[in-house]
């Protein structure tokens, strides 16, 4: 019997509920399509509350060692705190890693009820710059020492006329963003895509946005392949579009908050954000993630939905090479939601746990 070493994050919040009942249907998947040839080795890792307890801190440096070891690595969502308190963890794996392509495919599922007429038109891959941006973390504080030494220098030597202020940095660079290009087309030829949208607000933001789609333009033209298209949106319109016209759109390539916005906007279109799956990936290292965050409204974790988790994994076996264990998750989610049976965030009548769904899908292969 094979072994396959995949190291896990649980999470926080409805996390380990949604994590739990994943498994459930991974392991069995690779069972089912392997004949119990092959078999997961889940290696547990740790950041967040379950890393604070054990050791003391968030983001333990074994975490990082060992990701950069395995390469490989699946997570539930980490809770970020809102105006105060440590900066958000899932961020500091991106970068840490530099983990700089975030992956997310937008399609619809037969079955889920959509706010929209038309869900099914939906069928996007959403690619955002995960290390840039506002995201970077470079903020300081209203009347903080450091916000006032730059709003100090800003006045004196560029020329502003700047208040008191809080001070956030935009940066986007030529080498991130044409990195990011690269790989959106190397996935949009490997994958079939016809087009791929910049999307940015580069009429305001000339040097950061609008440089992002000018160095998306020049990395376009050392493409071969003449049936991939290339053309660019502003971001405003790129929200109404996706309403309007979805069918219009086939890979989007986003500056970071713009891909963060636009991801939970698409989703919310196919039936929400429980429901859409996620990769960070970079050069050498992969990590897959829920869109969704840690879900404190919910008031039974049990109940959240593990479908946006299930498919990061299936993102995940497909990354890995293990196309059939992909394809099997994927039709029987699809067959199991048809029947009618879900989570209640998506289910038509009477919504499962989480467990009680996971056990449904299986039933389906
Ligand atoms: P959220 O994604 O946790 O929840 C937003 C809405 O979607 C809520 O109504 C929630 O009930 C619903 N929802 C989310 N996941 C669901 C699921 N699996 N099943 C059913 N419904 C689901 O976003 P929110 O409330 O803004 O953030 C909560 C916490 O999560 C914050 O601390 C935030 O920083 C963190 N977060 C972490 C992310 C990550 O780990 N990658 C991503 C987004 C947020």
């Amino acid at each position: 019997m094979e072994k396959i070493n995949i190291l896990y994050i649980e999470g926080d919040g409805i996390g380990p509920y949604i994590m739990q009942a994943a498994m459930k249907v991974w392991n069995s998947a690779i069972d089912y399509v392997f004949n119990g040839k092959k078999k997961i080795i889940w290696k547990e890792i740790y950041a967040g509350k379950k890393a604070l307890e054990k050791f003391g801190e968030l983001l333990p440096q074994e975490t990082l060692d060992l990701l950069k070891e395995y390469k490989i690595g699946i997570k539930g969502p980490l809770e970020t705190p809102v105006g105060s308190g440590y900066r958000s963890l899932n961020v500091a794996l991106r970068q840490k890693l530099d983990l700089y392509a975030c992956i997310r495919p937008v399609k619809y599922i037969k079955g889920i009820e959509a706010p929209v007429k038309n869900p099914e038109n939906v069928d996007i891959i959403i690619f955002r710059e995960n290390t840039e941006d506002v995201y970077a973390g470079i903020e300081w504080e209203e009347d903080s020492k450091e916000s006032n030494i730059l709003i100090d220098f800003l006045n004196k030597n560029l020329g502003v006329n700047l208040n008191k202020a809080s001070i956030g940095i935009k940066p986007i660079s030529e080498y991130k963003t044409k990195r990011l290009m690269r790989k959106t087309i190397k996935y949009a030829i490997e994958n079939n895509r016809k087009k791929i949208t910049i999307v940015h607000k580069g009429n305001i933001m000339k040097y950061t946005e609008g440089n992002f789609r000018k160095w998306c333009y020049e990395v376009a033209k050392e493409l071969k392949d003449k049936n991939i298209e290339v053309d660019d949106i502003i971001a405003d319109n790129m929200f109404q579009q996706l309403l309007l016209n979805p069918k219009n759109f086939d890979i989007l390539i986003t500056p970071n908050l713009n891909g963060d916005y636009l991801s939970d906007a698409a989703a919310a279109q196919i039936g929400g954000i429980g429901i859409v799956p996620g990769a960070n990936i970079g050069d050498e290292i992969a990590l897959f993630e829920p869109t969704h965050g840690t879900a404190p409204g919910i008031k039974n974790p049990e109940m959240a939905n593990p479908t946006s988790l299930i498919l990061s994994g299936v993102m995940m076996f497909e990354y890995m090479g293990f196309k059939e264990v992909a394809y099997l998750i994927r039709n029987s989610i699809e067959k199991t939601i048809l029947e009618g049976y879900a989570t209640i965030d998506i289910a038509k009548n009477k919504g499962l746990s989480a467990k009680e769904y996971a056990e449904k899908i299986i039933e389906n292969f």
